[in-house]
């Protein structure tokens, strides 16, 4: 009886939270945004650019990783020629102006700038290819936004240990000194690294990205460290070294989604588990202490000394190394796509594997096919979940100021893409709602400017607000109906539901 009814209390709660947010936003027809809040899109080096053995370049893990085992990529493809854009960032642009975007997050390929890994040796036509870019922007106002690291590691590095060794906190406070003093005078929105959970875990931890080192429990708690350690290097280097000249901002792309505890009595899981896949980078940079969460050093430690570790798998920052991270982000960049539902009970003992990162949170995570929409599986649509994340980091957080870095939707391809215009349209909604109770979030970036090479899925989840061809030589690019959609929310600095585009053909709107 007492199980009965609080699985309905559970449901009851369950439906209140979700019911009464949908509510909320479908209320309102026409929503403006803020005053100044800015619109781009995002892309990344190894996703668009191709060329990756021309003028110099050398090659990265993605290369590496697709040459010497091509069918580890769902449709056997790799980023060789990608959306070509180290030839056709013009035309790249072109779209953007036609989107009438006021800036462009795109990432730098370091072994496409540092050859060696290191700064001994500049590869003057790859910086050719950023001055080119980065002008053309400026050209049409269009404000760069450049993240450092995007995922494509140069492959020496990784062969020296890449994010677990702790030297690579040197050669990349290296590489991003060459980097601001490169295009520093023009660019002032620097993100140090995109997903650091994505980075760690996915790379080293499990084999959902390159290098796929699968070291369970171990090397994403080296690569953690070593990577925020690396991120407050290139901040320093900022502070120190050039902000007194540039004026920029400098800052890193957390990748975080949504926990959602399945009843009431998963809350503290829930909790925990947001405190493990995405707080864990967070704290360390934005709360008042520093360091890690003290549930994820507990916890950790814990099953560490059960197992029969001499200490701790997750490596402590000392006391100084505290004080280094802490405060290294002068803005909030956040890439948001879903949420899950979360419980923990007696199952989850042997459900993962021991020693793991899963294994140490402790809670079984899981989406259902009720949020599904569209045919993609990919990206389940749960945008009251992005409110409850923007208003989770106002409060835990004092609320700092949020650039939305990435947040898209994925389908399989067509030019009628009205699951896509759904999703973007209630994430910016959901994302109003959390503005209007104080969050101070002042930038979206749509992911992503146009279909590219999406890591483990190759061409087969698309992205884009453009379509690319990649049967056309030419990767031609045409505009989908949520081209014209975006559009009309930039021009009009407003959502509008009940918008349906007329144009078929993009055009450029002179300002
Ligand atoms: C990454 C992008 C990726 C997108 C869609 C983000 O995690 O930063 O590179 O394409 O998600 O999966």
């Amino acid at each position: 009886m007492m199980l009965r009814f609080l699985t309905l209390f559970a449901l009851i709660f369950c439906i209140s939270v979700t019911e009464s947010h949908k509510i909320k936003s479908a209320r309102h027809d026409v929503r403006n945004f803020p005053e100044g809040f800015l619109f781009g899109t995002a892309t990344a080096s190894y996703q668009v650019e191709g060329a990756w053995d021309v003028d110099g370049k050398a090659p990265n893990i993605w290369d590496h990783m697709t040459h010497n085992d091509p069918c580890l990529i769902k449709d056997c493809s790799n980023g060789d020629i990608a959306d070509n854009s180290y030839y056709l960032y013009k035309r790249d642009v072109e779209m953007m102006r036609e989107l009438g975007i006021k800036f462009y997050r795109f990432s730098l390929s370091w072994p496409r700038i540092l050859p060696t890994s290191f700064p001994d040796e500049i590869n003057e036509a790859g910086v050719q290819y950023y001055n080119n870019l980065i002008d053309e922007l400026l050209k049409y106002n269009i404000e760069p936004m450049i993240t450092l690291y995007h995922w494509d590691l140069p492959q020496k590095l990784q062969e020296l240990g890449g994010w677990t060794n702790p030297f690579i906190v040197d050669w990349f406070g290296d590489y991003a000194r060459i980097a601001y003093r490169l295009f520093g005078d023009r660019v002032k929105y620097w993100m140090t690294i995109n997903e650091p959970y994505q980075v760690c875990y996915q790379g080293y931890g499990d084999v959902t990205k390159a290098p796929r080192l699968n070291m369970k429990g171990i090397a994403e708690y080296m690569c953690g460290k070593n990577l925020l350690m690396a991120h407050a290097r290139a901040y320093h280097i900022y502070d120190d070294e050039f902000r007194s000249s540039q004026n920029g901002v400098v800052f890193i792309a957390y990748s975080a989604q949504w926990y959602e505890p399945e009843s009431e009595n998963e809350i503290q899981a829930a909790e925990e588990c947001n405190q493990f896949m995405w707080a864990f980078y967070v704290h360390p940079i934005f709360s008042e202490t520093g360091d890690y969460p003290p549930i994820v050093k507990e916890r950790v430690a814990a099953k560490s000394a059960e197992q029969g570790f001499a200490r701790s798998r997750l490596i402590e920052f000392t006391p100084e190394e505290v004080d280094y991270v802490r405060d290294t982000a002068d803005i909030f960049g956040l890439n948001h796509y879903s949420t899950n539902f979360v419980y923990r009970n007696d199952s989850v003992n042997g459900y993962y594997e021991s020693p793991s990162f899963y294994d140490d949170m402790g809670v079984i995570m899981y989406q259902t096919d009720e949020y599904k929409i569209g045919e993609s599986d990919f990206t389940k649509s749960i945008p009251w979940g992005f409110y409850k994340l923007l208003t989770k980091i106002r409060e835990d957080y004092n609320n700092p100021t949020v650039f939305i870095c990435e947040n898209g939707f994925a389908t399989h391809g067509g030019l009628n893409d009205d699951d896509r215009v759904q999703n973007m349209r209630t994430y910016l909604s959901a994302m109003l709602d959390a503005i209007e109770e104080g969050s101070d979030v002042r930038a979206y970036a749509f992911w992503s400017l146009m279909d590219n090479f999406e890591w483990m899925q190759g061409y087969i989840e698309r992205f884009g607000l453009y379509e690319v061809d990649y049967e056309d030589p030419e990767r031609t690019r045409t505009p989908r109906k949520s081209a014209f959609v975006y559009k009309e929310i930039v021009k009009t600095h407003s959502l509008d539901f009940h918008y349906e585009p007329t144009d078929t053909v993009m055009t450029i709107d002179e300002l």
